[in-house]
């Protein structure tokens, strides 16, 4: 039997389910030649120029000469340990003509650009760039999410959100991790920090981990079109392009959804699908995102009926799809066997080549039935109860007993039309002025529903009380 250490110990051992390490991938390194203008770092011929209205922080691992250096007006270098500049008198042999040569601008270089993150279970896996494929939402780092500038590096980011601030859980820069909230944002106000991080929104650390072994919800729809607004969507040729949740393009492959209960721990069951398929040489090519997702739950694909949180599993191949849908297959085919020792009930997938699962085909009518039936049945009460509260019907101020003895008197006179008419007279119908100004019940919208007169002759007759019914019940 398990006590409480062994679960403790084994949440530690599995580790907070759903959160992942998100790296950030740029850098403003010295020695990244991406952040020269000419595509090299400059070497001892060279005139290094850093424009005068860039703030930047530069990390610098090694020694460089240069011939010339103009740096900003404001800015950093840090300096690894023996890294430094000196001045060469005149040419590096190894260098050929000296050019000028301008370090790049990384102003606008955003947080929300799903393109350059990379995440990974541990911080292992990003050293061994073992990383994880995400919807563009998820490669963004999401509140849960601890954060990780590299090493030996220094980075420009613009924090800029549709929100005053960006919660995560923590951030590492140079090798430091930051987990407290006063912690980082003293070093926001530091110069590094301003040199680093800029933009509207603030990153905050200190935001509670995931908890739940079923995964969490990343936090990041607020922030879709941002997020979507750099990502460009190729073209496709499938013939039905699917949509995941959270992602910013239509994609070609299989979508498979998991629902699943208590016991169900996402990052095992990644690793399931990982050792039992992924490896396999005949998927290799293929991508897979697993996440919890909430779905909006639509009727007839129209009527929003609220959501609920179920498992996303996106699978991309480079082949058209095909690939794709074989492993969503074998997917259902696992959970079928051993779903239920995992905490899945059910799953069911859609392909882009147009096949999907028919799988839970019996289960969705019967709940989508049901929907409609309680649809149905709300509006009727939330109509009749909007009616009355605007005073259109009022309820009889006499009991029921009442009525029904009435009824059932009335009954004894056999005709409807008859003496029935004053048993449920409504007296608000006597006076057409009393109807408020809704469109829809005067004039002539009002053909299959109840015909208002002035005379006063109005009256109901509840179906419930029919003739036969009444005999039946004497
Ligand atoms: C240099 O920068 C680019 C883009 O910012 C990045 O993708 C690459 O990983 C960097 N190179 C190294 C060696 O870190
Ligand atoms: C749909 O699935 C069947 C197998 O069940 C397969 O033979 C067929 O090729 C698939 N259709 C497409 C368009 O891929």
């Amino acid at each position: 039997m398990m006590t409480t250490t062994d679960l403790l110990l084994l949440s530690c051992l599995t580790g907070a389910a759903g959160a992942l390490y998100k790296q950030w991938i740029p850098d403003t390194n010295y020695e990244n030649k991406t952040n020269w203008d000419k595509g090299d770092v400059p070497c001892g011929s060279d005139k290094v120029w850093f424009s005068a209205q860039r703030k930047v922080s530069v990390f610098v691992k090694t020694t460089h000469a240069v011939q010339e250096m103009r740096l900003p007006m404001d800015g950093e270098f840090i300096l690894n340990s023996g890294a430094g500049f000196y001045v060469m008198a005149g040419q590096d042999p190894g260098c050929g003509q000296g050019v000028m040569t301008k370090f790049k601008d990384s102003d606008s270089l955003k947080w929300l650009d799903p393109a350059l993150w990379q995440g990974a279970v541990t911080v292992d896996d990003l050293q061994r760039e073992n990383f994880l494929f995400s919807v563009h939402e998820e490669s963004v780092p999401c509140r849960y999410d601890d954060v990780v500038f590299k090493d030996l590096s220094s980075f420009k980011v613009d924090t800029s959100s549709s929100l005053s601030a960006i919660p995560v859980k923590s951030v590492s820069v140079l090798g430091k991790k930051f987990e407290s909230g006063s912690e980082f944002s003293q070093y926001l106000n530091s110069r590094s920090g301003r040199l680093q991080f800029h933009g509207s929104s603030a990153v905050t650390v200190g935001s509670p981990g995931c908890g739940d072994p079923s995964g969490c919800e990343c936090g990041n729809s607020v922030n879709h079109q941002l997020i979507c607004a750099r990502v460009k969507c190729t073209a496709l040729s499938c013939k039905k392009p699917l949509l995941a949740v959270g992602h910013c393009c239509h994609v070609c492959g299989a979508l498979v959804t998991i629902h699943f209960t208590a016991g169900f721990n996402l990052q095992t069951y990644r690793q399931r699908i990982h050792h039992l398929f992924l490896i396999l040489p005949k998927y290799k090519s293929i991508q897979l995102a697993m996440s919890k997702v909430s779905r909006s739950q639509r009727l007839m694909g129209v009527i929003p009926f609220g959501s609920s949180p179920e498992i996303q599993v996106v699978l991309v191949d480079g082949q058209g799809g095909l690939q794709a849908e074989a492993l969503a297959r074998d997917i259902l085919k696992d959970v079928r066997t051993h779903g239920s020792s995992f905490g899945i009930t059910a799953a069911e997938f859609q392909a882009s080549s147009g096949n999907s699962s028919d799988q839970s085909a019996d289960s969705t009518g019967v709940v989508v039935g049901a929907v409609i039936g309680g649809l149905v049945l709300i509006a009727f009460i939330v109509t009749v109860f909007a009616l009355v509260h605007k005073g259109i019907i009022q309820m009889p101020s006499v009991s029921w007993q009442v009525s029904l003895s009435k009824l059932k008197r009335n009954s004894d006179v056999g005709e409807l039309g008859g003496p029935l008419d004053h048993g449920f007279d409504n007296p608000m119908f006597d006076n057409l002025n009393m109807l408020p100004d809704l469109p829809g019940l005067q004039g002539n919208g009002t053909t299959d529903s109840i015909a208002f007169t002035q005379a006063g002759g109005v009256y109901f007759v509840n179906p419930a009380y029919d003739e036969n019914e009444t005999d039946f019940n004497a």
